[in-house]
């Protein structure tokens, strides 16, 4: 029975207690699971900031909540837009139908000011994923609207703590507001994207993270930056990474403590808490050989174990691992083509050859194969099923990380790796192979967001 029929035949005085009891069965199965709604609201970095930095965000919250679901089990989150721009949400990572992907114009319709859009996913592969708009991005990310998306194991590794460690990149000008003006700034956009001058995690300056010798501690990195490419120290000897994009991975203890982060990725660290009480461990940002300080590790006065726990624990396989691609794969080059101190001279844009400087004009200065922004015909149309390898050429002078919707791909320079971002540094050449196996319309983008504005975006079709 629909709702219609319902209110008709209550309405009429028929069926009585039995409907009537039914009514909140109803309601709660229709009811979503999460609520997730876009405004203009008010954010302060530092616990004495003055006047507030005016943001974007989802519930009110930078970064946005902290979603937890559930493997194999489906989700439903209602998106309520009451900012007074358009938008949609993305969910990077999740492998789920193309209906809920948020790509406006691709696969749903934009959410206007005042709309709402239901997404309602079984999460396939659990692990650390995150969500964030998918309209004007270059804008809507940049003023906040980002969140972090755990799909949990059933039966996850067990750890006394499980953290999220979200760094994102502000430009913040003298008032603490961001710094509109730069954004849609072209020089930006055509070298490595729009920089910030302020790092945060989870929406603070030099966030702690209180923890007790002995602890083992499961900690999710997500950069949510819109460009900057971010490479962090540990100061910690007891740092394994168990997993990257979400996926499992054999655990491998990180030498140095360094790893690097490109704009949309994510790795999984388990860390045991080695230091004595009331010690604090830095987690620093390195740019140009200099180190900032983001975050740190604050050690509580007492002991959680004398002994360190062994091994780190690997975590149980996803479906996605188990995926095998074969050893012939459709190939489709993928020419990485544009920006300052590039050779790009023209490119096609919206089904027109165009010159640089008329590309310019249009905000268009990356490309790939030739083509500015989306092309009206997918890059390539495939059955369900297909192998396909990627032949990445990053033609230009600086560095791009590759994302694909829907999909994980294995890069060839880390062969054991499933991902679904991946960095290619300037000139460098390199194959990404997945099986298309999921049905519907998917973006390819540069993950440095000024860039897929600028033009360095397509897609395909699995029919
Ligand atoms: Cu996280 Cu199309 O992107
Ligand atoms: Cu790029």
């Amino acid at each position: 029975m629909n709702r219609r029929e319902f209110i008709k035949l209550s309405s009429l005085g028929i069926g009585g207690g039995a409907l009537m009891s039914s009514f909140p069965l109803w309601s709660s199965l229709n009811k979503p699971d999460i609520r997730l709604v876009a405004s203009e609201s008010s954010h302060t970095f530092v616990p004495n900031q003055k006047v507030p930095t005016q943001v974007l965000s989802y519930n009110g919250s930078i970064p946005g909540p902290v979603l937890r679901v559930q493997q194999g089990v489906e989700t439903s989150i209602l998106f309520e837009n009451q900012m007074e721009e358009s938008s949609s949400i993305h969910w990077h990572g999740l492998r789920i139908d193309n209906a809920m992907d948020g790509v406006p114009g691709k696969t749903q319709e934009v959410v206007n000011q005042g709309g709402q859009f239901t997404y309602r996913f079984t999460p396939p592969d659990a692990g650390t994923y995150w969500y964030h708009t998918h309209q004007r991005s270059w804008e809507q990310l940049a003023k906040g609207l980002a969140g972090i998306l755990i799909v949990e194991e059933p039966n996850p590794p067990k750890v006394d703590q499980d953290l999220v460690f979200a760094i994102d990149d502000w430009r913040i000008n003298g008032s603490m507001q961001i710094d509109e003006e730069s954004l849609g700034d072209l020089h930006a956009w055509a070298h490595g994207g729009r920089m910030g001058n302020f790092v945060s995690v989870n929406g603070l300056a030099n966030k702690a993270y209180s923890v007790s010798k002995g602890e083992r501690i499961r900690f999710r990195l997500i950069n949510i930056a819109n460009s900057r490419i971010m490479t962090l120290r540990f100061n910690l000897p007891t740092i394994s990474v168990i997993a990257i994009d979400g996926q499992p991975v054999t655990p491998y203890s990180l030498e140095k403590g360094v790893l690097t982060l490109a704009p949309g990725q994510r790795i999984d660290l388990m860390i045991d808490m080695v230091l004595d009480p009331n010690h604090k461990s830095p987690i620093e940002l390195l740019i140009e050989d200099k180190a900032h300080q983001v975050a740190y590790f604050k050690f509580s006065d007492k002991v959680k174990r004398e002994q360190l726990l062994d091994n780190p624990i690997a975590l149980p396989l996803n479906p996605v691992n188990r995926v095998a691609i074969p050893e012939k794969a459709i190939s489709v080059p993928l020419l990485m083509e544009g920006g300052a101190m590039g050779s790009m001279q023209e490119a096609i844009y919206q089904g027109r050859k165009m010159t640089i400087n008329e590309l310019v004009q249009h905000q268009k200065i990356w490309a790939f194969n030739g083509v500015a922004g989306l092309p009206e015909k997918p890059l390539f149309q495939v059955n369900q099923g297909t192998a396909i390898g990627l032949a990445v050429v990053n033609n230009n002078a600086f560095p791009h990380g590759i994302h694909i919707h829907g999909h994980h791909f294995i890069h060839d320079k880390e062969p054991s790796y499933w991902r679904d971002t991946a960095l290619f540094s300037r000139g460098e050449k390199g194959r990404i192979k997945f099986v298309a196996d999921n049905p519907g319309k998917w973006l390819i983008h540069c993950h440095m967001i000024e860039h897929q504005a600028g033009g360095m975006v397509t897609w395909f079709e699995v029919v």
